[in-house]
């Protein structure tokens, strides 16, 4: 880790530590344990997914490699590490990384019985314990050890979770490296798509280019050629070079220190109107953003984004109305049927996006785009996504016929589009007291894309 991530990494915890004493003290706890958790082998079977750390303790220790761990936070004191690290020669045992050690008391359990019996013990002490994991393991470990301890209080869970949207300065470096990495694995991902090659192959440029095996990504990576791009999670990536080979939508991100990158590129292979709307859309987005601002409810950018696409079908002729009328017929829902974005952070779909306030109360969104994952007001400190899409969905277009809309559309445009599935332009963005700072057009505009972390 490099000498200026160092530092923030230490205000980082100073700031966490303040935070957990107040978020504490407000929930009349004491202390809180946080478990790491651990993988579960699949049904019938020895082998298992990939460990995936509780987030609230890879907000403290940024290290995913931890299974079985377990931190002990305690207004006033240091935090505590206890790491499992089993005698093993099938795998190799986690380990704290230097630039981590010495931030935290830190001992190591060759087996999870002794780390809880340590908890267990040094826990003893505190009346009001938050056992914050999954809730199977802080009941079985309420129930050996602890009666006095309550598994994630809600209360509590609210408030952290709520500040969680809330990025310091040693989180967003960290989204900066993994979107370093992921806009590295985009243009060799384009590279590759303007060589023809198949969905499977156009992966792989984009594992290498961005230095990750599919093990490290925060989400599967969606690689769609053709009609494929309109399926939102499209989840195989086939050997196919299909004829004749049309678009692609890649989805695809990073993660440095646990933080995500969330991005999002569609390419047309040939001049056209679906290329004409990509750069349209490109546009769209870029103008939305410029327009964003502290103190707005992100639905109002949800919302306008749908007015504009509402006067990109018009204008592309996909439409047969106005602008405003395919927004008013609700013709753009069709179209967009996904929400325009979501938090980002340890999470893809970062935690507490309905949340309102610290104290849990949640905003559902309106009915017609009950898909939308943000409905908080937009405020400094936040990082989102901005991914607005233009589809051709033949389930939602024949939907539309169905409701007696097929007379606004223009069915031959639509019927030229279905084969290139269609379009989606993620980009993620931090609001700062002095603007937008989009993340994502900043690595690929100063083409910075290399892996840092
Ligand atoms: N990659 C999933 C999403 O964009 O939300
Ligand atoms: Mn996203
Ligand atoms: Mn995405």
């Amino acid at each position: 880790m490099e000498t200026q991530l160092k530092q923030l990494y230490q205000q980082h915890l100073d700031a966490l530590a303040n935070q957990w004493q107040t978020a504490l003290a407000d929930n009349q706890q004491d202390a809180a344990i946080l478990w790491a958790g651990h993988t579960e082998n699949f049904l019938f079977d020895d082998q298992g997914p990939m460990f995936r750390a509780n987030p609230h303790l890879l907000h403290w220790f940024p290290h995913t490699d931890c299974e079985h761990a377990a931190l002990l936070v305690r207004p006033g004191q240091q935090a505590k590490l206890y790491l499992w690290q089993p005698e093993d020669y099938w795998h190799l045992p986690p380990a704290i990384p230097a630039w981590c050690a010495a931030h935290f008391a830190v001992q190591t359990f060759a087996t999870v019985e002794a780390l809880e019996q340590a908890v267990a013990a040094d826990c003893a002490g505190s009346n009001r314990l938050a056992s914050i994991g999954a809730v199977q393991d802080g009941l079985a470990f309420q129930e050996r050890y602890a009666a006095h301890s309550s598994v994630n209080p809600s209360s509590l869970m609210h408030q952290l979770d709520y500040h969680r949207a809330y990025k310091s300065p040693f989180e967003l470096a960290c989204m900066r490296l993994s979107t370093a990495a992921a806009v590295a694995g985009h243009q060799a991902a384009e590279a590759a798509f303007n060589h023809k090659q198949s969905e499977f192959q156009i992966n792989l440029a984009y594992l290498a280019a961005s230095a990750q095996s599919a093990l490290d990504l925060p989400y599967g990576n969606i690689v769609g050629l053709n009609d494929h791009a309109g399926v939102l999670h499209y989840q195989h990536q086939t050997h196919d070079v299909p004829q004749p080979y049309l678009s692609l939508l890649i989805d695809a991100g990073a993660r440095a220190f646990g933080y995500a990158s969330d991005i999002t590129r569609t390419y047309a292979a040939q001049p056209g109107l679906f290329a004409d709307l990509i750069t349209s859309l490109d546009a769209a987005q870029q103008a939305l953003i410029a327009t964003i601002k502290p103190g707005q409810s992100y639905l109002s950018l949800h919302e306008q984004m749908h007015q504009s696409i509402g006067h990109l079908l018009s204008d592309a002729g996909i439409v047969k109305v106005s602008g405003e009328q395919a927004y008013e017929d609700k013709l753009t829902q069709a179209f967009l049927p996904h929400g325009l974005g979501h938090l980002l952070g340890l999470q893809t779909h970062d935690v507490a996006g309905q949340q309102v306030t610290a104290d849990g109360k949640t905003q559902p969104p309106p009915e017609d785009y009950a898909a939308l994952r943000l409905t908080r007001t937009v405020e400094v400190g936040q990082v989102f996504t901005i991914e607005p899409g233009i589809y051709f969905i033949p389930m939602l277009q024949a939907e539309l016929a169905a409701q007696g809309k097929s007379k606004l559309l223009n069915a031959s445009a639509i019927q030229e589009l279905l084969p290139f599935g269609g379009i989606r332009i993620e980009d993620n963005v931090v609001v700062r007291s002095d603007g937008i700072e989009n993340l994502t057009r900043h690595a690929f505009e100063n083409n910075v894309g290399s892996r840092s972390a």
